[in-house]
């Protein structure tokens, strides 16, 4: 039972993984409270948040773990993605780096987490758009191929967080 009594049929945990300062926390802190900081701290280690939400029916407790970008800040990896359902990929529309190490981020996931993990990949902080430079049709391309779920979300301006979220968890279902 979660708060207020309210009857769990499922608890889906779901990680956060991409480069520090694309907004992970932000997303995070969008989805679990509709809250949002423009000067956010760098993650040091694990956070989680929950959300309890209807979906087909059902009530889904969404256990959202979110950790540092920042290599020096990381907690355990195979502790991190141990039980996770659920993935969403990271990258922010106007850091370009950020999107080239996507690859790399795909890969620590597919070695550690379970195969059958739902993954999605996030364009965050499109409110930019006037210093975009990571093109749409890039990343479209890019989650076909790897068979990834993708979406350009905002944290700011909460765009697509709900459904990135819903998305993934619908998926899991
Ligand atoms: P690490 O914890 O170091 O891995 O970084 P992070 O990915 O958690 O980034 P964080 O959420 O702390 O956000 C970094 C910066 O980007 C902060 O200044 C945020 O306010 C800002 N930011 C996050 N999301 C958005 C967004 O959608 N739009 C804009 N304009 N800024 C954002
Ligand atoms: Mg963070």
């Amino acid at each position: 039972y979660g708060d207020g009594n309210q009857k769990i049929d499922y608890v889906f945990k779901v990680v956060l993984i991409g480069d520090s300062a694309v907004g992970k926390s932000q997303i995070l802190a969008r989805f679990a409270r509709n809250e949002f900081s423009l000067d956010s701290k760098a993650t040091i280690g694990v956070e989680f948040q929950t959300r309890t939400l209807v979906i087909e029916h059902k009530s889904v407790k969404a256990q959202i773990w979110d950790t540092a970008g920042q290599e020096r800040y990381r907690a355990v990896t195979s502790a991190y993605y141990r039980g996770a359902v659920g993935a969403m990929l990271v990258y922010d529309i106007t850091k370009r780096q950020s999107f080239d190490h996507i690859p790399r981020w795909l890969e620590e996931l597919r070695g550690h987490a379970d195969k059958n993990i739902v993954i999605i990949l996030i364009g965050n902080k499109s409110d930019l758009e006037d210093q975009r430079a990571v093109p749409t049709e890039d990343a479209k391309e890019f989650a076909q191929k790897e068979g990834l779920f993708f979406l350009e979300t905002s944290a700011l301006e909460a765009t697509n967080v709900e459904t990135a979220f819903t998305t993934v968890l619908t998926e899991i279902f």
